[in-house]
């Protein structure tokens, strides 16, 4: 399936349950420095534009680009493999929660790096079993997530591919956007079908895996299960998941 095949056949409602979430955003426009003229790679809907700056989107998915609020940043019809723009034409290229969806997120960073001086990307590292063994929702409901990861480059040659350096970040308890891991506190939000379909991992998984991982997940609900295991979470207020910064 092609970069823009994938949104367009599951992106209709994305915008039910994925929206900006500020603790994070303020940390990645504080990233972007001083950039006037900023590059949105993957931009879907427009959730982290940084407000103030003069910002060209670039997003494959038709389905994406419709759901684009009135007064969003233009957006152009691209993949990150192959920007359409001037070496240098801006001072920042970000993407946010994007790359894992890339065919080739090497190259695509380094059209990033041509394109711009500044460089910053939200993403995790597909490589790092660590967090998937403490994530409980794919340690223990839904472990196909580690096939879908297989042959991604790990964040180290992510990084490396562009000179970037990493920095961990956090996620709140009560998490605006409802990516993958934002209800790691809030475990019945995993039941909820408009949240699932906000996530690609569901859609790709297949209704199989889905349909076994939220019956277990509810019965552990009821039954208390759920809560004895993660009892520990229950007063973070910060969940480390492994998402991570590429700043350069
Ligand atoms: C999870 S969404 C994130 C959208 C937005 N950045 C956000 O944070 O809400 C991933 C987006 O990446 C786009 N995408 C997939 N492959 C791409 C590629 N090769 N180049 C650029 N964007 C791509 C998808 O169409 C989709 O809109």
């Amino acid at each position: 399936m092609s970069s823009g095949q994938l949104y367009d056949t599951i992106g209709a409602t994305y915008a039910v349950t994925r929206r900006t979430e500020l603790r994070i955003a303020e940390r990645f426009w504080a990233a972007l420095g001083d950039a006037r003229t900023v590059l949105n790679v993957g931009a879907g809907t427009g959730s982290y534009e940084p407000p103030g700056r003069d910002v060209i989107a670039v997003e494959p998915s038709a389905v994406m680009r419709a759901q684009r609020p009135a007064g969003a940043a233009p957006c152009v019809a691209a993949v990150a493999e192959n920007l359409p723009f001037e070496d240098q034409s801006f001072d920042a290229a970000m993407a946010f929660s994007t790359i894992h969806h890339w065919q080739d997120p090497l190259t695509g960073l380094r059209e990033m790096r041509r394109v711009a001086r500044r460089v910053v990307v939200f993403t995790f590292d597909a490589t790092d079993t660590g967090w998937r063994r403490q994530f409980w929702l794919t340690r223990d409901y839904l472990p196909e997530v580690a096939d879908l990861l297989v042959g991604r480059p790990s964040l180290t040659e992510l990084a490396r591919a562009i000179g970037a350096r990493t920095e961990p970040v956090l996620v709140p308890w009560d998490c605006a956007d409802g990516f993958f891991e934002a209800y790691w506190r809030r475990p019945e939000s995993y039941l909820d079908d408009r949240v699932r379909r906000g996530v690609s991992v569901w859609s790709i998984v297949g209704p199989e895996a889905e349909r076994r991982a939220v019956r277990s997940l509810r019965e552990d609900l009821v039954s208390g299960r759920w809560a004895e295991r993660n009892r520990d979470l229950i007063d973070l207020d910060a969940g480390e998941l492994g998402l991570r910064l590429l700043v350069l």
